[in-house]
Formats: C-alpha cells, structure tokens, sequence
C-alpha cells in the first residue's frame, strides 16, 4: 500500500487492490485544478468579481461559420463511428494546407486526426521511447509532457532549462545548452519543443530551430513539435515550423490542432503531422483507445480547411470566412498582450514582465515582490505558489505559479491574457497594480507608482492600444 500515490491518499481513497506503482510519476496540468478552485472562489461571492488571468482557454467564442457546419453534420444524421485516421478528404484537406503553409510536402497519410492537440504527446512516449532512452523537456514548459515521460518512463527526463539573467529576470532557450545536456546524457531519444511557448509566451525563431535541426541531425533523436499556438504571433513575428526545414519532416511529431487558433478547446478536435510509419502506429493505438474522432468532428475539420463531403452530403469551405474572423481575434490578444505587459512593468523593478511575442500568454518575474519584508514576515508568502494562491484567495485575482511549470518557473507567475478585456484584462490589470503597490507600500518602500496614479497611467495604455 506504500506505492499508492500521493494524490489519491490525500483524498483518503484507498484501493483495495494493488495499483500501478507508476502512478506516483503522474503528474498534473495545475490549469485544470486551479480552475476548479477560483470556481468556487466566484462561488463564494468572496469578491465582487474575480479577476481571471490563469485560463489556458480561448476569451473568443468558436466562429459561426464553424458551428453551422456542425449544426448542419448533426441535421443530416452524420452520428456514426468515423473514420479512425480521419476520412481522406479530411486528411487530404489538412495535408494541401499545411504543405502551402509550411513550404513541405505532406501528404495526407503523414496525417491522423486526433481528439485534440494533446494526445499525441502520450502517443509519442508510448512509441518513441524506449526503456534507458531519454526525453528532454523544456523547463519552464507544458507540464503534461514531464508528467507522462515521467509516468511511462521513470527518471528518464532531462530539462531544457531557460537561461535566465539575473539582473533583467528574462528567461531565453539557448541552443547550446541543449547541446550541452545531450552530449552530456548518453540515450537522448526525444526532444519537446513548444513554440508559441506556454507558459512564456516566448517564440522560438528560425535560426534557433536550424541549430536544433543540426543537433537532431548528427545525434538521430525524435522532436515533439507543438506549435498549438502557431497563428498566434505578434509583433511581426511569423511563427517558423521546425517542419519546414529540409529532412526533418523524418524526425518530427508535429502536434497542432484547433483548440487555441480556431477558439475550439471544447470541441476536442486536432491533428498530428510525422512520419508515415509512426502515423501507421499511432492509427493502430487510436483504434486501440479511441476509435476514431467524432463524425461531426471530422466534418468540420475538413471544412475548415476546403470543401467536405461525406456520405452524399456537401459542406462547402468555410476557410477564408474563418480565417477573416480569427485573424480578429489574434489582433486583439496582440493589443492586450502589449497592454498588459506594459502595465506590469509600470511597477518594475518590483514586478518585470517579459515582452508578449505570441500565445496568449505572459510570464513576469514577482522574485522582488517575494523578497519584501511584509510578504515574507506578514504574510507569511515564500513562494510564487503561495503568492499566486494568496492573489486567488485574499485579493480574487486568478493567476497561476510560474514553478507550477518547473524550476525555473520560480518566482514567476503566469498570466493569461485571453479572457474578455473589458471584464477581466482592464480592470483586472488596475486590481493587480493596487495590489502590488500595497505590498510594496506595507513594506515601508516606495512604489514607483501610486495607487493614485494607476488610473490615469493605466488610461494612458487603454488609450494607446484599445482606442
Ligand atoms: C502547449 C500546449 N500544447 C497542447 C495543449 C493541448 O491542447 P488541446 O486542448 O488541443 O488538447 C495545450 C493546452 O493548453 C498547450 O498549452
């Protein structure tokens, strides 16, 4: 009964059989737990509102166009099993985009479709690896790839650890100390790259993807590839797939999918790109786990893509109307990634937010807000988890903790910036601000800003980026 893992006995349910002792290396996605509680946070009617800023999910509703489609598969009985990889004109559809798209042949059987983004990441480690061979993760990064290389392979994780700067708190992924752990660690098997990064924000440019591609190149290991959030960039930046670069095709799970670019994380809808023969595998354990994707699902899929037909019954391309409609959607998480990471660093070098290049996502450092008298004396607060959980508590501001996403996560929180900005990101930012400069001020410092001037400081970036 020793085996028995930590988040089962902490709710007192104990089997009364033996248990896969492997499930003590399961780990969590924090998003999902923490959403229940700032739930019943709101429930509590503690506070007038609670400020949300830690939803991995989309503010922007699924475009109309979409939901027709599905409307009108479910209207013609479309309610059967699917197809188990996907019917071919979904998969055709996938694969003549995404060739234009990422300037590389694919064809539509280096396709499977999925039940969303995340399944291939379990897919890969039951496939890919083998015992004694290794996986690197990114560390800070999506907990989900630690927690199931974990589960299937214990002990045999590596992180890619951020370079950070101490004097500015910005984080990098730098290519040489990834090829410094792999000469280092004998058996590198897998790599994770996620770019557009959750929980940074941070994109990982071509030049960076080419060094990793040489990498791949001279030591033979596989790259999980999540570009989940590919549309997403700002600033100019055009997201570069690890694709696109000649031969690495051969070596790449490319997870992506429509949960974060189509506003669609319920639907439970995405798609693998890799090689044939790892896409004949994983068709074969679909079968074994799944089945197949929802007919309606795969509808849709292909619609979103080009004309669709199943059965007799059309659905013309809703491609261009969806693509205006998103692309909306993108310049607004634009603006309100640049207005949020400003209004934090209204408050450095107590608060330094990092500059918002893509995702929905920001990762600011609160390691100076940790070290003032009355958060660590008063309060009580040593850590980003404490802190983020006396933010959710105490002051209704839902955030989550940087470390909550590995080591070098601490002292960072993660802030989302995908809810309604009218309701959560404005008014929410001017919550935070105060909050912040009460710490700074109970600890007998002085902000560089008063909660006098929040309103107008704050105006002044609504003004510049919302007007
Ligand atoms: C980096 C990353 N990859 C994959 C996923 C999973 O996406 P899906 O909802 O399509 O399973 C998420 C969701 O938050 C994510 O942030």
């Amino acid at each position: 009964m020793s085996q028995l893992p930590k988040f089962l006995t902490d709710k007192n349910l104990i089997p009364n059989v033996t248990i896969n002792p492997a499930l003590n290396y399961l780990g969590t996605e924090t998003a999902f737990g923490f959403g229940a509680e700032v739930i019943a946070v709101e429930a509590s009617k503690k506070f007038s509102q609670v400020y949300k800023f830690h939803v991995g999910d989309t503010g922007p509703k699924t475009p109309q166009p979409i939901i027709d489609v599905a409307i009108q598969a479910l209207k013609d009985k479309q309610t059967k099993y699917g197809h188990f990889a996907g019917y071919p004109k979904v998969r055709e559809n996938i694969a003549k985009y995404w060739s234009e798209l990422r300037g590389v042949e694919i064809k539509p059987t280096n396709i499977l479709l999925e039940p969303a983004g995340k399944s291939p990441i379990e897919l890969a480690m039951q496939v890919l690896v083998a015992p004694g061979d290794k996986i690197i993760v990114q560390d800070p990064g999506y907990p989900v790839y630690e927690s199931l290389a974990e589960f299937y392979h214990h002990g045999q994780v590596l992180h890619w650890q951020a370079y950070k700067d101490e004097e500015k708190q910005t984080l990098e992924f730098r290519v040489g100390d990834l090829q410094k752990l792999i000469e280092e660690n004998e058996g590198v098997k897998l790599l994770v790259i996620n770019t557009p990064q959750n929980p940074t924000g941070m994109v990982i440019g071509r030049e960076k993807l080419e060094a990793v591609a040489d990498l791949v190149r001279q030591y033979k290991f596989f790259v999980i590839f999540d570009d989940i959030y590919d549309q997403i960039t700002f600033g100019g930046r055009k997201h570069f797939s690890f694709i696109s670069i000649p031969g690495m095709l051969d070596w790449t799970i490319n997870l992506n999918g429509y949960s974060k670019n189509y506003a669609m994380t319920g639907w439970r809808l995405g798609f693998v790109v890799a090689p044939e023969w790892v896409i004949e595998i994983f068709g074969r354990l679909a079968i074994n786990k799944w089945s197949c994707v929802s007919r309606v699902n795969q509808i849709v899929a292909g619609a979103i893509y080009g004309d669709m037909e199943l059965d007799g019954f059309k659905y013309p391309s809703i491609k261009t109307q969806v693509q205006e409609l998103i692309n909306k959607d993108f310049v607004e998480y634009e603006k309100k990634g640049q207005f949020v990471s400003e209004a934090l660093n209204l408050l450095k070098p107590y608060v330094v937010c990092n500059e918002a290049e893509g995702a929905f996502y920001l990762y600011p450092s609160f390691a100076n807000i940790l070290k003032l008298s009355y958060v660590k004396d008063e309060l009580k607060i040593e850590n980003d988890k404490q802190l983020s959980r006396w933010f959710l508590y105490e002051r209704g501001i839902a955030t989550l903790a940087g470390s909550d996403f590995g080591k070098m996560g601490l002292g960072y929180v993660r802030f989302s910036y995908a809810e309604d900005r009218d309701i959560h990101i404005i008014p929410g930012i001017k919550h935070i601000l105060n909050t912040v400069i009460e710490l700074i001020e109970k600890s007998g410092q002085t902000a560089p800003l008063t909660s006098h001037d929040v309103d107008t400081k704050v105006n002044e970036l609504i003004t510049r980026y919302f007007a």
